[in-house]
């Protein structure tokens, strides 16, 4: 993996790639609105990680999307797993991201599409189809609120920061740092939120509604787009011992850069 991509010498056209993943994150919209308050199958992947008809139908739409104008190109996709490639380019997938509130009609989840060359998000999309909250980037070009160019928070103070995270979903096996960490985090900021989709988290520090997010154990398919929008409108993102993030790491704290080093001690 290249430690800098330059995203000007690709050769490969960014502006198509992005009309891919909108169209593709669209049809899983209407898929996703489908199915909302519809369920007929819930079924449980891990004591308290759920998948639905709609999480699938979601991701075989996308990938159909995708492979039908690239297919030499990977994909990494929660449900369906790994599909490698010769070519330095991936799609990473989450079909619906938030599932739990999904299930309980909590109008707060999205589908979250990344397009990665040599493991570098230089596309990202996640769109929320019920609020129609749509969140886009291309590497280099700033990040979007539908279609309003956004940036990150300038509030510096931590204790009048509001920060939000997440419990991943073997939480009983990290229960005593998990809840140390969320103390600190508590006592030290102007309160703590937990909306239940990490896509949508980056998206809050993307558009200055949080100051800091931070959360363990997520996979690349929570992050590789949010953290793209996160980093275009100015994001500083890394893991707990402050190395630069990179989304098949376990750890990830974003902010809007003010609050870093004072997070970081919280964690
Ligand atoms: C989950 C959400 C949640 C986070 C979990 C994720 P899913 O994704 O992003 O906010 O706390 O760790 O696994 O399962 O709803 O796609
Ligand atoms: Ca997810
Ligand atoms: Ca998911």
């Amino acid at each position: 993996m290249k430690e800098n991509l330059i995203v000007k010498e690709l050769p490969i056209d960014l502006n198509k790639i992005y009309q891919v993943a909108l169209g593709a994150a669209y049809h899983s919209g209407q898929i996703l609105c489908q199915y909302y308050g519809q369920l007929k199958h819930v079924e449980k992947k891990g004591a308290i990680d759920l998948v639905t008809e709609a999480d699938l139908t979601s991701e075989k739409t996308v990938k159909m999307i995708i492979q039908d104008k690239y297919p030499d190109h990977g994909i990494v996709a929660e449900e369906s797993g790994i599909q490698t490639t010769q070519t330095p380019y991936e799609w990473i997938i989450d079909p619906l991201d938030g599932t739990t509130n999904y299930a309980h009609q909590i109008p707060i989840f999205a589908v979250s599409i990344a397009f990665v060359v040599e493991k570098h998000p230089v596309v990202g999309i996640v769109y929320n189809p019920v609020s129609q909250d749509l969140f886009t980037a291309i590497k280099g070009q700033g990040a979007y609120y539908n279609r309003q160019s956004i940036k990150v928070s300038q509030r510096k103070d931590l204790h009048e920061s509001v920060l939000v995270t997440g419990f991943p979903y073997n939480l009983k096996e990290i229960i005593d740092p998990l809840m140390i960490r969320f103390s600190n985090c508590l006592q030290a900021a102007q309160a703590v939120r937990r909306l239940g989709a990490a896509a949508l988290d980056l998206c809050f520090i993307a558009s200055g509604r949080f100051e800091g997010f931070w959360e363990q154990n997520l996979k690349p398919w929570d992050t590789a787009a949010g953290m793209l929008i996160a980093q275009e409108a100015g994001s500083h993102i890394t893991n707990f011992s402050n190395e630069p993030y990179h989304y098949q790491m376990s750890e990830i704290l974003a902010t809007n850069g003010y609050i870093h080093q004072e997070l970081l001690r919280c964690l």
